[in-house]
């Protein structure tokens, strides 16, 4: 499988990633906000095949400080709350192994809080003023008609072909990676950024969706598209390989003809009409390879399930 972008940075001649090295240093960029204080704090951890960055972290606030503080959530790779600049770029902590930027040789890797953002306290930043950049594009299905959206007595309909043409930009987890390597965002911070416009982009080709004027009013301003430099260092660092990049120059491209009156959303596509024939129940089968001997599943699906995870906790 092809490593996501920004994730990896060595594998070995079989395309796997190397066994770090037996102990890492690991340096810190620190801030504590009470004290208005800044400074770097080293930390040797011993190491295990696969261990990433946000396990050497949490290693530490676990064995060695646990003042130490950082954002992270599913540890998968879904969240996208575990961004950080790691040995100088934006990558998830909890997808950054240890032997694919640590070796016996150079066994330091510095972790510093994502540029562009405000810092909080440590690695945690302030992600405020992104989330509401997203906001402003307006994420989410316009009509004319909004009533179409609320009383909708079925989906809209979208062909995979259509679905096909925005599947890649839906794919963002909003871990803020490309507006941390963006040089425009450094230098503007009003800019919306590739996040935000890659969104944009995604909403306006959507063939369910009317609200492209509103959108291109938003991104059509001295702090929209037209900052892009297209360095694409955005989409370098992108974990789900969106391309926010790309999606920049495809919306510029449609602000540009919209301009000229070469460009007109269609009408959005209609709502699917009733069902031909009432929908049929299909009996699952269960997969045999799965079940334990002596387990009957039908038994257990009509069981009630009755767990206190709080008591499987404590026992613990
Ligand atoms: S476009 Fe990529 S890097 Fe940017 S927020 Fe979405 S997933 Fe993260
Ligand atoms: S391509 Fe545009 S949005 Fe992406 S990093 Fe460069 S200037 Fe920023
Ligand atoms: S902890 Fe969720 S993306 Fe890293």
């Amino acid at each position: 499988m092809k490593p996501a972008h920004g994730c990896i940075t060595m594998v070995d001649e079989l395309g796997s990633i190397p066994e770090p090295p037996k102990e890492v240093i690991i340096r810190v960029k620190r801030y504590d906000p009470e004290k208005n204080r800044v400074w770097w704090q080293e930390y040797r951890v011993p190491t295990y095949r696969g261990m990433t960055v946000l396990d050497a972290l949490l290693w530490i606030k676990e064995h060695l400080d646990p003042t130490l503080s950082m954002r992270y959530s599913c540890r998968m790779g879904v969240c996208g709350s575990c961004g950080m600049l790691i040995n100088g770029v934006p990558r998830l902590a909890c997808q950054t192994q240890l032997g694919a930027i640590a070796t016996p040789e150079n066994p330091v890797v510095t972790v510093e809080p994502l540029p562009n953002f405000p810092v909080v306290r440590d690695l945690i930043t302030d992600f405020s003023s992104f989330f509401e950049k997203h906001k402003s594009i307006m994420p989410y299905i316009i009509r004319r008609n909004p009533k179409e959206v609320d009383e909708a007595p079925r989906e809209f309909l979208m062909s995979p072909e259509e679905h096909e043409m925005i599947y890649q930009y839906t794919l963002c987890i909003m871990c803020g990676l490309c507006y941390a390597a963006c040089p425009v965002a450094a230098s503007d911070p009003e800019y919306l950024g590739p996040q935000a416009l890659t969104q944009a982009y995604r909403f306006i080709v959507d063939v369910r969706d009317e609200g492209a004027d509103k959108r291109i009013a938003v991104v059509d301003t001295e702090h929209g598209c037209h900052r892009c430099h297209f360095a694409a260092s955005c989409s370098a660092v992108c974990p789900k390989d969106v391309d926010p990049a790309a999606a920049i120059q495809r919306l510029r491209r449609i602000v540009f003809l919209r301009r000229l009156g070469l460009w007109r959303k269609k009408r959005g596509s209609p709502v699917a009409g009733p069902l031909e024939k009432p929908l049929r129940q299909v009996k699952a089968e269960y997969p045999k390879h799965n079940i334990l001997p002596g387990v009957d599943p039908e038994q257990q699906a009509r069981e009630p399930v009755d767990i206190d995870f709080r008591d499987e906790w404590l026992k613990q």
